[in-house]
């Protein structure tokens, strides 16, 4: 898979597995932004706190965003009950000024800046989307100023503006917060948790770590307990892009409205080069094209920008009104989940109150936000999603590559009733991957633009020789390499 801008040209952070058997108070499992920042605020509690993450740390989703934090979330308070809306705009302001105290405190060089979000629309049905937006955060009492301008080859509709939110640099957010946190917490990377029993977790190397409490963050909660997230969720993948760009965009962080064409811009800079960020539109995973990346480049040459330094995806999970599952499921179990690919806020938001509950088994998360809330359950969100799902789960299940088609990576072959997918690296021999999701069985499809075997179903995702990189799957794919012990004609 590709690496982020973010990512490319810095390196790893270096941590050991989990190779014997531990134990701690708190594990957190998951070493994204939740899972740091939930292990940030429980550093100083008396208790010992491990977090144990599947592959890298700095592999993850959270470090292939595009860094915005902000309270701003597209055009979404409109569409919340004004009593919830009013509790969620408070929350997510006060995530952000909580960014910056972070940052201070931990003094982490992330290239915090404060500028103002723009939500813009092009189109006339975006402008009234808008229009509805502007009138929820009126009632918010969100101070709303007029938007700053930048060179951009646009013509808007209409704009809002709210100040005072912020861009940082992903990738140094985490490293900074990892060697905050390196001497208070344990910390595992490249070690999958694959099974959990009553207050223990198994690595898949076999080895335990025993635990008095359980924080999940691995953005599909890994183990459900019965609490169906897997029909809770609508999926999406979004491609992303970074173009060297005017240095007069600085400070530019702007999201487009439009319905089906929503796109997210930022300035960034790395080793102080003017960048232009560009993401979108987003794309329910078992839509997703082939060429992701195209019409993003398109829109690009619009912008007055070419060569690409980067091309990556990243993917979210989206709940019914955009509210996230945060809380217990069960007895010392929590989750978070569900940040609707605003999960900066969410997740500081998510951290806290996890962190104080665990601490305080008498804090209470609102409702609207509950782990465990039924209305969700129960819904045509569900319901809608139940349908898509199955959908995935059936179609292309017993589509095949024709045969008189020449192999390579990405031909599909069914061998004694099951279906496998050829990979031709450049040196080596051919080999098979089993192409049945270990999660909960639906057909994998190949994606040339990334180079993994994708889910339509959960968005699970794996390299090419099958290795896990997003859940829900916590395993791999098996592969046969080499000599092929499936069907030995084939090489
Ligand atoms: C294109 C795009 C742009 C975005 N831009 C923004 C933005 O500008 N601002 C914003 O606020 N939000 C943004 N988001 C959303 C944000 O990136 C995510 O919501 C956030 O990164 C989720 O963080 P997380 O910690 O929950 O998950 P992750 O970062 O995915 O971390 C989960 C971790 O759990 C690990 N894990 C999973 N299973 C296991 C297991 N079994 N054992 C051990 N570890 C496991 C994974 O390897 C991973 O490291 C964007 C999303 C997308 C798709
Ligand atoms: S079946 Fe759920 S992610 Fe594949």
């Amino acid at each position: 898979m590709q690496k982020s801008y973010w990512q490319k040209q810095r390196p790893l952070w270096e941590c050991p597995q989990l190779n014997e058997d531990q134990e701690t108070d708190i594990a957190i499992v998951g070493g994204g932004l939740t899972g740091l920042l939930c292990a940030w605020m429980l550093k100083d509690s008396g208790r010992r706190v491990t977090v144990i993450e599947k592959r890298r740390f700095l592999e993850n989703n959270s470090a292939r965003n595009t860094g915005k934090v902000s309270a701003l979330h597209g055009a979404f308070y409109h569409t919340l009950p004004a009593d919830i809306a009013q509790s969620v705009y408070q929350l997510n302001r006060t995530a952000v000024d909580h960014y910056e105290q972070l940052i201070r405190t931990a003094d982490i060089a992330c290239r915090w800046q404060r500028t103002s979000a723009v939500l813009a629309a092009q189109s006339e049905e975006g402008a009234a989307i808008l229009n509805q937006e502007k009138a929820a955060l009126s009632a918010l009492g969100a101070q709303l100023g007029d938007p700053p301008s930048f060179p951009l080859p646009l013509t808007w509709a209409d704009q809002l503006a709210m100040a005072d939110q912020a861009l940082l640099d992903p990738w140094l957010f985490q490293a900074g917060l990892l060697e905050a946190l390196k001497d208070k917490v344990t910390l595992y990377e490249e070690s999958p948790v694959v099974e959990i029993q009553d207050h223990c977790l198994i690595s898949d190397g076999s080895y335990r770590l025993r635990f008095k409490d359980l924080i999940l963050t691995t953005q599909f909660p890994a183990f459900d307990r019965l609490q169906l997230y897997a029909a809770r969720f609508h999926y999406q993948r979004e491609a992303a892009a970074a173009f060297r760009c005017d240095p007069a965009l600085d400070g530019l962080m702007l999201n487009t409205v439009d319905p089906g064409q929503a796109l997210s811009l930022r300035f960034a800079r790395k080793e102080d080069q003017p960048t232009l960020i560009l993401a979108g539109p987003a794309i329910g995973i078992h839509h997703y094209p082939k060429d992701p990346y195209a019409p993003l480049l398109q829109t690009a040459k619009t912008l007055g920008v070419h060569q690409p330094l980067a091309c990556w995806s990243a993917q979210d999970l989206i709940p019914r009104r955009h509210l996230p599952f945060i809380g217990q499921i069960q007895d010392h179990y929590w989750i978070a989940s569900g940040y609707s690919k605003w999960g900066y806020t969410w997740a500081m938001i998510a951290a806290e109150m996890i962190s104080t509950q665990v601490q305080d088994p008498a804090f209470v998360i609102p409702e609207y936000l509950r782990a465990r809330r039924k209305g969700d359950l129960f819904s045509l969100y569900t319901l809608g999603n139940a349908a898509t799902l199955t959908e995935a789960f059936f179609k292309d299940r017993f589509i095949v590559t024709p045969e008189n088609q020449p192999r390579r990576t990405g031909t599909v072959v069914r061998l004694h009733g099951r279906r496998y997918g050829v990979v031709i690296p450049e040196e080596g021999l051919e080999f098979l991957v089993d192409l049945t999701c270990p999660h909960m069985g639906c057909p994998l499809h190949y994606n040339p633009a990334d180079q993994t075997w994708d889910c339509p179903c959960h968005g699970s995702r794996f390299t090419l020789d099958g290795r896990s990189l997003y859940s829900p799957s916590n395993v791999s794919l098996q592969h046969y390499p080499g000599v092929n012990s499936l069907h030995p004609n084939l090489k």
